[in-house]
């Protein structure tokens, strides 16, 4: 794994921003939400434990950047609701909002329940549906951006996946959806499609062992996973004015893999 090289972007990018990070409690989407924290903007992170949310808004405030956890489900729409007026309380209206609470195990469709096909529907693609939806009445207009976490998944028909690679499609749907839609009020949205990333829950998943983790990573034409860091560094691009006339896109970081066709699961 390389070292991650100097940050290409200057301090206080985001100085007098407000960023919303879904499903920020570890991994990529914590990564994205210190990287947003780091270049100024005052953050809120959520998901499900109240342990861990906190855990990881202190982890962040130790840097000197404002951040607030909030313990919600992504499923429960009214609450979601509720977290977005807590953050506007803290922070005031929203620049940026990134959705990437999800779900994931593998089981063939033929040994997948209806209540685990539904689980992750629910979290990954209703749960993007829930802070699009809630989140919107409080974005500073125009200017604001959006990021949904997308994947693989969503180009290509993993087996043992059908549940994810239904959701994140879906996903990607809304990404391009709400860009048409909110694009005429300065809204921008895309998707990021991470690859096989590095010291992640999603990987530990889907490559349980070290080979399989080593396939994974032969598997992609740079021969290697990815980054937290290399997701965030995207992901920061994305909400700067660097990328103000990107929107509708979905954009892998992901060492090529999605030119590759179906991928392997483990
Ligand atoms: P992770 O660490 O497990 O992150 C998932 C986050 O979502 C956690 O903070 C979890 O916290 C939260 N969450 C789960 N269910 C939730 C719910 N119902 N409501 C609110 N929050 C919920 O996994 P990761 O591997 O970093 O994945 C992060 C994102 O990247 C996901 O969207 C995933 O699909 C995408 N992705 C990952 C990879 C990879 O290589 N890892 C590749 C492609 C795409 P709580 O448990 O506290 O709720
Ligand atoms: N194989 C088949 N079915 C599975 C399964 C597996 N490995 N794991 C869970 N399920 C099924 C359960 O059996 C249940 O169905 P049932 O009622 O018919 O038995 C259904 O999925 C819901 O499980 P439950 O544990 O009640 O859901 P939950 O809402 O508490 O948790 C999950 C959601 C299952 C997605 C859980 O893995 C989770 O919370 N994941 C978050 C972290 C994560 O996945 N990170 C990686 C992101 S890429």
């Amino acid at each position: 794994m390389r070292e991650r090289p100097v940050t290409p972007f200057r301090d206080n990018l985001l100085a007098g921003k407000t960023a919303f990070v879904a499903g920020a409690s570890s991994g990529i989407n914590l990564q994205i939400a210190t990287r947003l924290a780091e270049a100024g903007a005052a953050t809120t992170i959520l998901s499900r434990s109240p342990d861990k949310i906190e855990a990881a808004a202190a982890g962040i405030r130790a840097k000197g950047a404002k951040c607030i956890g909030i313990a919600q489900d992504v499923r429960d729409h009214d609450g979601v609701g509720r977290a977005f007026a807590i953050s506007v309380g803290a922070h005031g209206p929203i620049d940026i909002i990134v959705s990437g609470a999800a779900g994931n195990f593998v089981a063939p469709f033929n040994g997948l329940s209806y209540n685990g096909f539904r689980a992750v529907i629910d979290i990954d693609l209703v749960g993007t549906f829930n802070v699009m939806r809630q989140g919107f009445p409080h974005l500073r207009k125009p200017g604001a951006c959006c990021i949904n976490i997308s994947a693989p998944q969503s180009i290509h028909p993993y087996p043992g996946q059908a549940h994810v690679n239904a959701a994140k499609a879906g996903v990607d749907m809304l990404t391009r959806t709400l860009a048409v839609e909110w694009g005429q009020l300065g809204v921008r949205v895309n998707s990021i499609i991470p690859g096989p990333i590095a010291d992640t829950e999603g990987m530990s998943r889907l490559a349980p062992t070290p080979e399989a983790m080593e396939a994974s990573a032969r598997g992609t034409p740079l021969k290697r996973l990815g980054t937290k860091d290399e997701v965030a560094d995207l992901a920061l691009f994305l909400v700067s004015d660097a990328a103000a006339y990107v929107t509708g896109a979905i954009v892998p970081v992901d060492g090529g893999l999605s030119l590759l066709g179906v991928g392997r699961v483990g």
